[in-house]
């Protein structure tokens, strides 16, 4: 019996009628292939990771060389677990628009952290080592010059904490004729991380090696939220708990706490095959046994928000200064999910964010569904081609206003689309045309495909119109989850 339905079905697919055969997704049908349930079983944050790496990672440094050398760039450290080990380059590393990590206000008020140990012949100290170290100079050591280091850090937008003491026996601070170092970080340390006590053989013999007095530190008092990024919305924090949430896609280890570089990690971060691109980071500062260590930037394409935010660290690991942000999608219900019909199985031409228009003759030839079975993710999702197969002509689908957008960016137009409903001989012409502003920049041609993620890069002029026009029923074509993302 079961055979026997089979080879019917088959010689009904082989034949040239076929078409009439399937339901169309207008009459209910059911899809030659139906979605795949969406399965986030394993895009868990992966903590342990996470606090491996961090255990691992040296970021720690604090002045060498000569002073008042020039501030390098956020780097990236680490990326899902594999240590970066420093390349001789940082061009990698994109600053387009410097902003400052842990804020400070300008300028600063500042508190004494800790003191030092004073200059008696005997008395010995030592100077930080520790991470988001920025330069350092030499302040004039006729007094032991706190006002000047602290107007040193007021000069760096990134800096809030400096460290000031006397080195000895150092050549290249005899050459800036001042023994008094004032090193900037980016990151408050501790009297904890004053672990490097000279030692060096810098200057030629007789002179002794090198020796650290009287070592002191100063933090910005009150701290501001750093800038939002461009392209992005503030959503939580600073609080002690990282993202707990499904739809992980991975972490970067940087340098300091800079925001900016890691939105620049979620935009550059390829995108996942079943969750699309990146719309949702997280950046932490993680003490190790209270000492700062690394600054994670955790990346996500579910956004989610302060609820999901539980994980407080492992171990001899603190999550600190943790503060999550949202990708803006430029395009308004990108999942369709604002339409809300029916409560089980309508569809329309319209709703209130976006409109499917056929050309002349046509009818249903792009439309909206609610209809769970046919969505990527929820309950909606749009048709291009014929919804009740009238007809074998493209529709438009089209946003009902222009894209809020910044003339001159570069922007990333991601979808899924699935051509999966008719059999593969049927779905074979599938085609979608993405337009922009009624250009085509991209023309899929999947063939037989359930679900796939795809992506266009376009440059907006302001007030973009962004539409997608294709199917020819029996080769249908859903879309869902449509973002428009500044790059
Ligand atoms: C900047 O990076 C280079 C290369 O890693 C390093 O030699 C230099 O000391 C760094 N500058 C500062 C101010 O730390
Ligand atoms: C200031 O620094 C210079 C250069 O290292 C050193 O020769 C001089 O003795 C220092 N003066 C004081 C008061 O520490």
């Amino acid at each position: 019996m079961f055979s026997s339905l089979l080879s019917t079905l088959s010689v009904a697919l082989a034949a040239s009628a076929a078409v009439t055969t399937i339901v169309p997704p207008g009459l209910q049908g059911t899809p030659f292939q139906p979605p795949p349930p969406p399965d986030l079983s394993g895009t868990v944050t992966d903590s342990d990771a996470i606090a491996s790496t961090a255990e691992a990672i040296d970021q720690k440094s604090g002045p060498s060389g000569p002073p008042n050398q020039p501030i390098n760039a956020t780097t990236v450290t680490a990326v899902d677990g594999q240590i970066i080990t420093s390349d001789s380059s940082d061009d990698s590393a994109p600053t387009r628009r410097s902003l400052r990590p842990l804020a400070r206000r300008s300028p600063g008020v500042y508190e004494t952290v800790f003191t030092g140990s004073g200059t008696g012949p005997t008395d010995r100290d030592a100077s930080i080592h520790g991470t988001a170290f920025l330069t350092f100079t030499t302040v004039d050591n006729s007094t032991y010059n706190i006002a000047a280091c602290e107007a040193f850090c007021d000069g760096i937008e990134t800096c809030v904490f400096v460290n000031l003491f006397y080195e000895l026996n150092n050549p290249h601070l005899d050459a800036a004729s001042s023994n008094l170092v004032c090193a900037a970080y980016a990151d408050v340390h501790t009297a904890a991380e004053k672990t490097n006590f000279g030692g060096q053989q810098l200057a030629p013999l007789p002179a002794g090696k090198t020796f650290i007095q009287d070592s002191s530190g100063f933090a910005a008092v009150s701290l501001v939220d750093p800038p939002t990024p461009e392209g992005y919305e503030f959503i939580f924090g600073p609080i002690a708990a990282a993202n707990n949430a499904p739809g992980y896609m991975g972490f970067a280890f940087l340098d300091r706490y800079d925001v900016q570089a890691c939105a620049e990690q979620c935009n550059q971060r390829g995108a996942d095959s079943q969750g699309g691109e990146c719309q949702f980071f997280n950046i932490w500062r993680a003490l190790v046994n209270g000492v700062p260590t690394t600054y994670t930037c955790s990346m996500y394409f579910i956004p989610t928000d302060a609820t999901t935010a539980d994980n407080n660290g492992q171990g001899s690991l603190l999550v600190t200064e943790s503060r999550g942000y949202r990708r803006i999608n430029a395009v308004i219900d990108g999942g369709f999910e604002d339409f809300q019909l029916c409560d089980d199985f309508c569809f329309a031409t319209s709703d209130s964010t976006w409109i499917g228009t056929s050309p002349p003759g046509g009818t249903d030839d792009a439309t909206i569904f609610f209809f769970q079975p046919f969505a990527h993710n929820g309950n909606a999702v749009a048709l291009l081609g014929s919804a009740d197969a009238d007809d074998a002509l493209p529709g438009t689908l089209t946003p009902a206003k222009p894209l809020v957008t910044l003339p001159g960016r570069q922007y990333s137009i991601a979808f899924f689309q699935s051509s999966s409903f008719s059999p593969p001989a049927q779905e074979a012409a599938a085609f979608v045309n993405v337009l922009w502003n009624g250009e085509i920049v991209g023309t899929i041609r999947p063939g037989f495909a359930n679900f796939e993620f795809f992506q266009f890069t376009v440059t907006a002029v302001g007030h973009d119109v962004l539409a997608f026009n294709g199917g020819a029923a029996p080769a249908w074509s859903f879309i869902d989850d449509v973002t428009v993302f500044e790059l």
